[in-house]
C-alpha cells in the first residue's frame, strides 16, 4: 500500500522524530551503557547486586568473561550514540541468528538508495525500530548476555511507583463482585461500566518510560487516577471518541475470543488485565484474551513474555503490591483485594481464559516465537497479511484486536503526515475491516487522524505530544 503522503522523519525540525533524534535517543542509550558498567563495577566487587548472574558460585574465568562482554557492548552502543549525533548512516544489523536481520538490512540498503540512509534522514518509525533491533544484536551477539533485557531494571522500579494507583484499582474491582447480579440484569449498567474499564486501559498508556525523560513521578501518578471524576475530567482530552461504536460493536459478541497487542509493562499492562479481567468475568460478550508480547527489548518499555508471567507473580507475592508499608486500614484492604484479582489471573492464565499468543516461558528473541516477531519488525501494520499470513489468519478470527498504545498506533497508520482530518479507516489502508479494530492511544508521536481541523485549532501547541490527548478509534469488520 502506497499512502499518499511521506512519513515523519527527522528533516523537519519542528517535528517530534528531530527531538527524539537529538535529545531522546541518546538519554536511552546512555542509560544502557550506565547500567552495563555498573554492573560490571558490581561483579568486579562480586557484589550479588541483581539476580541476573549467580556471582556466589562464579568462577574467575566466567566472571572476567562476562566483564569483557559487557565492555564490547558499551564499545558498540557508544559508537552508535557518537555516529547518531554526527548523522553518520545507520549501520548494518550483524547476523545475530534471531528473525529480521536481513529485511532490516535489505530496507535500510533500499533507503540509503534514496539518500535516507543517515540517522537524520530515515523515516523516524523506519530508523526507530532499527535502534531497538541493532541494540538486540548487540546483546544477542555474547555468550553471556543473550538472554538479557537492558530495560529490565527500569520497568521493574516504575512498576513499582505505581503501587498506589494499582491498589485503588484493584479496590474499585473488588466492590464490582458485589454487583455483578445487578450488572447481569441491566445492560445500561453495564455500558457504564465498559467506557470505566475502557478509559483506565486507555490511560494506562499514559505511563510511558520512554517519556520518563521529561515526566516526573507526580505527573504520572495524577495521570493513573481512576474513578468517576477523573475521567469525566478527562473527556473533554479525548479527541476521538469511538466509545460508542466499540461498545455497540462488543455487545454482539458472544463467549468470543479478543485480542489485545499490548504495549508497555508494568503499570500499563495491568490496566490491559483489568480490562481483560472485566470482559470475561463481567459481560457474556468475551470469554476468552489472547495477549501479544514483543520478541525483544523493545522501545524501552513493552512486554516481554516474562514480564508478563512476572507481573502476576509480582503482584501475588511481592510485599510492596502485596502489603503495601502504610498500615491504614485501606491499604491493608487494598492488598488483598490485589490479591484476590492476582490470583484469578493466575487461573485464568491455567484453564486458558487468558494467554499469551506464544508460551509464558519464551526466551527473549525465541526465533521460533513466530506469532510475535511481526511486531518487532518495522513493517506498517497495512502490510500484515503480505508480510505474516499466518498471524493475519489468527486475528481474522478474533472478536476485537485492541492496539495499545502509541507505536501500535504510529505502525496502524504507517506513521504517515496525514491531514487531521484523515478518517481513520482511510489511514489504516486496506488494514480497514479485515478484523474489528480498536487502537487506545494517548498521543505521543506527531501522527494522529480523524480529528476535526477545528478541534486542533484551539488545543496547545503540542497536542499531538505531550501525552495528555487521546484518541479512541475503532473500525468494524467488513461485512463478509
Ligand atoms: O514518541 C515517543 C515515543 O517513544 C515514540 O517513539 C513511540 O511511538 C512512543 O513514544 C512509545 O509509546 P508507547 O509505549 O505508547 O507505544
Ligand atoms: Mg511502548
Amino acid at each position: 500500500f502506497e499512502a499518499p503522503y511521506p512519513p515523519y522523519d527527522p528533516t523537519d525540525k519542528q517535528s517530534f522524530s528531530y527531538e527524539t533524534v537529538v535529545k531522546r535517543w541518546p538519554i536511552i542509550v546512555t542509560s544502557i551503557i550506565d547500567q552495563l558498567y555498573q554492573m560490571n563495577h558490581g561483579l568486579s566487587l562480586l557484589e550479588p547486586q541483581s539476580d541476573v548472574f549467580d556471582v556466589k558460585h562464579m568462577n574467575p574465568e566466567r566472571k572476567s568473561a562476562i566483564i569483557r562482554e559487557a565492555k564490547t557492548i558499551m564499545e558498540k552502543v557508544s559508537r552508535v550514540r557518537y555516529e547518531m549525533g554526527r548523522d553518520y548512516p545507520m549501520p548494518e544489523i550483524e547476523d545475530d541468528g534471531e528473525p529480521l536481520v536481513r529485511e532490516y538490512n535489505l530496507e535500510l540498503k533500499r533507503l540509503a538508495g534514496e539518500g535516507k540512509g543517515t540517522w537524520f534522514t530515515c523515516p523516524w518509525l523506519f530508523a526507530e525500530c532499527y535502534l531497538y533491533r541493532l541494540l538486540r544484536s548487540f546483546f544477542k551477539l555474547t555468550d553471556h548476555w543473550a538472554a538479557f533485557d537492558q530495560f529490565a531494571a527500569q520497568k521493574d522500579d516504575t512498576f513499582m511507583k505505581s503501587s498506589v494507583a494499582v491498589a485503588q484499582i484493584a479496590t474499585t474491582m473488588h466492590g464490582m463482585e458485589s454487583t455483578k447480579d445487578i450488572l447481569e440484569s441491566d445492560p445500561s449498567k453495564l455500558e457504564v461500566l465498559f467506557r470505566e474499564m475502557l478509559q483506565v486501559c486507555l490511560w494506562g498508556n499514559a505511563t510511558d518510560l520512554s517519556l520518563l525523560t521529561h515526566m516526573t513521578i507526580a505527573d504520572i501518578e495524577n495521570l493513573q487516577s481512576v474513578g468517576k471524576e477523573a475521567q469525566t475530567a478527562r473527556q473533554e482530552y479525548i479527541l476521538k471518541d469511538d466509545q460508542q461504536a466499540v461498545w455497540d460493536h462488543v455487545r454482539t459478541l458472544k463467549n468470543a475470543r479478543i485480542d489485545i497487542v499490548l504495549d508497555n509493562a508494568g503499570f500499563e499492562l495491568f490496566t490491559d488485565l483489568i480490562f481483560a479481567d472485566f470482559l470475561v468475568t463481567y459481560t457474556p460478550y468475551v470469554s476468552k484474551v489472547v495477549f501479544h508480547p514483543k520478541a525483544i527489548p523493545w522501545f524501552v518499555s513493552d512486554v516481554l513474555p516474562t514480564d508478563f508471567l512476572k507481573t502476576i507473580r509480582e503482584l501475588i507475592r511481592s510485599p510492596s503490591f502485596s502489603s503495601p508499608s502504610s498500615t491504614s486500614p485501606t491499604s491493608k484492604h487494598s492488598a488483598g483485594h490485589l490479591k484476590l484479582l492476582a490470583n484469578r489471573w493466575d487461573r485464568y492464565l491455567s484453564d486458558g481464559t487468558f494467554a499469551l499468543s506464544v508460551p509464558l516461558e519464551t526466551p527473549i528473541g525465541a526465533p521460533d516465537a513466530a506469532p510475535i516477531h511481526f511486531w518487532t519488525s518495522p513493517w506498517p501494520y497495512w502490510d500484515l497479511r503480505e508480510r505474516d499470513e499466518e498471524l493475519f489468519g489468527c486475528l481474522e478470527g478474533s472478536g476485537l484486536v485492541v492496539f495499545k498504545g502509541d507505536l501500535n498506533y504510529r505502525k496502524l497508520t504507517g506513521d504517515i503526515r496525514w491531514p487531521v482530518s484523515t478518517p481513520f479507516a482511510t489511514a489504516v489502508g486496506p488494514l480497514a475491516g479485515a478484523f474489528p479494530i480498536l487502537s487506545l492511544r494517548t498521543n505521543k508521536a506527531d501522527v494522529a487522524v480523524g480529528v476535526d481541523e477545528a478541534v486542533v485549532e484551539k488545543l496547545e501547541e503540542n497536542w499531538r505530544i505531550s501525552g495528555k490527548y487521546a484518541l479512541i478509534s475503532f473500525i468494524p469488520k467488513a461485512d463478509a
